[in-house]
């Protein structure tokens, strides 16, 4: 891996000169309601501290080439490569960025490590959309960037709900809901930012495939899942007032309840669970699986250093990785 500098936008090199264009994107954090998004249930989600960072160049001679310096998981990039692939013809289809006469590198890095349950594919499209349009001088505005990162999601989950690209694109505390063809973001304050940590399985999930289960679960058992469905409608209401009231205890106990529903839809896995419970046994107000699932990442609400720390080192412990951050930022 090496470190890309921003500084310069121009670098002169002899007989060549590279112009860099540069984009990010933030990860995220699903809080509420990951999967019954797809459904257009409501959902609560946040950016997360770090980044995924792109610089595209140009060259002489056509195609694109990625390369990929991110920090990962061991075996995301590998197990993610056709997807990104087809995320990235996506992207330039939609921008209309003909590679046929024109050549361009794109290079990933950033301190946002590459792993399922922490947007990482939705902080890529974002930063990449952003590179494409400082390059070419597209002067995207946030909402086209987040329009170019949905369509380019689609090549990772098949039928993205729009909720990381919005969160990876837009970054803060979000509330978020897809009517139809169209979407509702909201921002949400909370009146001081909250420590929170994130475990990592390790393990490496392949988000169509989870999103497509639930799908085929959900028509097989409609009626159990409309019931499941009707809690986590009615779940991240509560959860949104309990935010907003800085009620941390009730936030915790909500997060406890997402977990059991998302149990309930069979996206959950043994190494999720146990490193919910480890969490919840340190001290952790409230803990739940985030993201698509079945591997990925768990979030454990931690107000303050101290508890932060404890529960953090405690999945440290255990052989696992922690991300320490904060939401409301
Ligand atoms: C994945 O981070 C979130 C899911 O709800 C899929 C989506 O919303 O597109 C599982």
């Amino acid at each position: 891996m090496h470190a890309v500098d921003f500084s310069s936008r121009l670098r002169v090199e002899p007989r060549q000169c590279y112009i860099l264009g540069k984009g990010t994107g933030f990860g995220k954090v699903i809080l509420f309601n990951e999967h019954f998004v797809v459904y257009g249930l409501p959902a609560i989600a946040s950016a997360v501290g770090a980044k995924t960072t792109a610089l595209v160049e140009r060259h002489l001679g056509s195609g694109v080439e990625i390369i990929d310096n991110r920090p990962e998981t061991k075996g995301y990039k590998a197990e993610k490569l056709a997807q990104q692939k087809e995320s990235l013809d996506l992207m330039l289809k939609f921008m209309n960025i003909d590679t046929r006469n024109q050549a361009y590198t794109v290079t990933l890095a950033g301190d946002l490590i590459a792993a399922s349950g922490v947007g990482a594919s939705a902080a890529s499209c974002a930063a990449i959309a952003r590179a494409f349009s400082d390059e070419l001088g597209l002067n995207y505005s946030d909402d086209r960037v987040n329009e170019v990162a949905y369509e380019g999601e689609k090549g990772y989950h098949g039928t993205p709900s729009g909720i990381d690209n919005t969160a990876a694109t837009f970054g803060g505390l979000i509330w978020y809901k897809r009517e139809g063809t169209s979407q509702i973001m909201e921002r949400m304050k909370l009146s001081r930012p909250v420590d929170i940590v994130m475990g990592n399985t390790g393990i490496v999930a392949d988000t169509k495939v989870v999103v497509a289960g639930v799908r085929e679960r959900k028509e097989r058992e409609p009626e159990r899942y409309a019931e499941i469905f009707k809690n986590a409608d009615r779940l991240a209401r509560d959860a949104r007032r309990q935010l907003e009231m800085f009620s941390l205890e009730e936030v915790g106990n909500s997060m406890d309840q997402n977990h059991e529903l998302l149990q309930q839809i069979e996206v959950s896995s043994p190494e999720l669970d146990m490193l919910v419970d480890l969490a919840r046994n340190n001290g952790a107000l409230g803990a739940k699986m985030t993201g698509a699932g079945k591997g990925g990442y768990i979030v454990a609400l931690t107000p303050g250093r101290d508890l932060q720390e404890r529960v953090a080192h405690a999945i440290e412990k255990k052989g696992f990785q922690a991300m320490r951050t904060s939401i409301g930022v």
